[in-house]
């Protein structure tokens, strides 16, 4: 049975993040978008919170929390600044979660610790321009050669590349490309390798703070010691990591919305003078539809967290999570947009910004139609 309930301790770190939030990243939020800027300051001080090791456990400089928290604190962060927001989920979720999942304990003790502290930012390249949503048919290839791997080809669409110091990159290690997803494995990066060469930032529509790159592996020597989990098993890491970022990116969306909806709630409040605003029927059930939304999103994350808590099976949980929350935010954001009207286009007002943020929330960690095809899986196995 899953309680949702939240213990003090989780309420108490919720209270937390929300406050850090509104004091730390909604004031900074508009400029980051604006200007294109990588949010450093507010990373350096989510990991002063130990918030760069959510889950790392105590014993290698993490805070030791679970994946239920990891959501409380993310939806806090992403309301208040979605660029800062992705760029801390892919580092707990899609970083730090696999190492602590798959990695042997040196690997642990080398790379947790620095990244606990932020003094090395994570990133994950497992997308390449010819593979997105069929990550399997990926071509970059990893040769072995004594005590090394070989990594060639190009990593498309990588999140803090060129800001990050260690890339989990996905690759194969065996030429038959019949064996798909059987020829693929893992490798931790480090930055510094020579022939790991991140591109420039891609300019993009939305999340503008973070950075968005290709990654170029060009004969770039990986110590075999650096192969994360067995040869092989690489796709199963990247899925199984997969289900922790989509819990993340649903807690993104999440965020997303919940900003949406109290903007257009102070708007409304601040309109009580205008019966034309304050008291329409249509903007009333907007806001009433985005809240029961967001709630409904909110525990299917939950639900989603926990279940991964519990080692339980939740693939298909944290795909309806992801699905769920990113349609519904669009939708809210969408409807925000409207009701404030054409001043929500106009000069600074945040509206535009959430709907620019909102819509990666559909694409990136799995398309909204991948999920379904990944619900739809779990409902049509024998
Ligand atoms: N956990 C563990 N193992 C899993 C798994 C999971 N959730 N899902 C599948 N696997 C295993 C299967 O058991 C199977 O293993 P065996 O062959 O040993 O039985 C193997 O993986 C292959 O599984 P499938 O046959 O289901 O694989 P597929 O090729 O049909 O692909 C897919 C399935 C769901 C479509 C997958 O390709 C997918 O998720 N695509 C989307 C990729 C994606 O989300 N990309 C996002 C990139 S990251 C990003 O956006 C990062 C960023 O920086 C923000």
């Amino acid at each position: 049975m899953i309680d949702f309930t939240l213990t003090p301790p989780q309420e108490a770190i919720r209270t937390q993040a929300r406050e850090f939030a509104d004091g730390e990243l909604v004031p900074n939020a508009p400029r980051i978008d604006r200007q294109k800027e990588f949010p450093h300051a507010n990373l350096r001080k989510l990991a002063a919170l130990g918030w760069l090791g959510v889950l790392v456990p105590r014993d290698l400089g993490g805070a030791g929390l679970d994946n239920l928290t990891l959501a409380l604190i993310g939806e806090q962060i992403n309301r208040g600044c979605a660029s800062t927001g992705v760029t801390w989920s892919v580092h707990n979720s899609l970083v730090c979660s696999p190492l602590i999942r798959h990695g042997n304990a040196d690997q642990q003790r080398r790379y947790l610790p620095p990244l606990a502290r932020g003094e090395i930012l994570g990133a994950y390249a497992l997308t390449e321009p010819g593979s997105g949503s069929d990550a399997a048919a990926m071509v970059s290839t990893a040769r072995r050669d004594g005590d090394f791997y070989v990594l060639n080809g190009s990593k498309a669409f990588i999140t803090t590349g060129g800001n990050a110091g260690l890339y989990i990159v996905f690759a194969r290690t065996h030429p038959d490309p019949s064996l798909k997803a059987k020829a693929i494995s893992a490798f931790l990066v480090e930055a510094t390798y020579p022939g790991c060469k991140p591109g420039p930032s891609d300019a993009k529509m939305g999340i503008r703070g973070s950075s968005t790159v290709t990654l170029y592996l060009e004969d770039c020597r990986v110590p075999a010691a650096n192969r994360l989990g067995e040869e092989g098993k690489g796709f199963h890491i990247a899925m199984d990591t997969l289900d922790g970022g989509r819990i993340g990116i649903a807690t993104q969306a999440l965020g997303i919305g919940q900003a949406a909806l109290d903007a257009a709630v102070a708007w409304m409040r601040e309109s009580a003078g205008d019966p034309a605003i304050y008291e329409s029927q249509p903007n009333q059930w907007r806001v009433a539809e985005a809240a029961t939304e967001l709630d409904a999103a909110r525990l299917l994350v939950w639900r989603a967290a926990l279940l991964r808590d519990l080692k339980q099976p939740h693939t298909p949980q944290a795909a309806m999570a992801k699905l769920f929350a990113s349609t519904s935010t669009n939708r809210i954001v969408r409807d925000a947009l409207a009701l404030r009207g054409e001043a929500a286009i106009i000069g600074d007002t945040p509206f535009e910004r959430f709907f620019r943020d909102a819509r990666i929330t559909e694409l990136y960690e799995g398309t909204s139609e991948i999920q379904k095809i990944v619900i739809a899986r779990s409902l049509l196995k024998p």
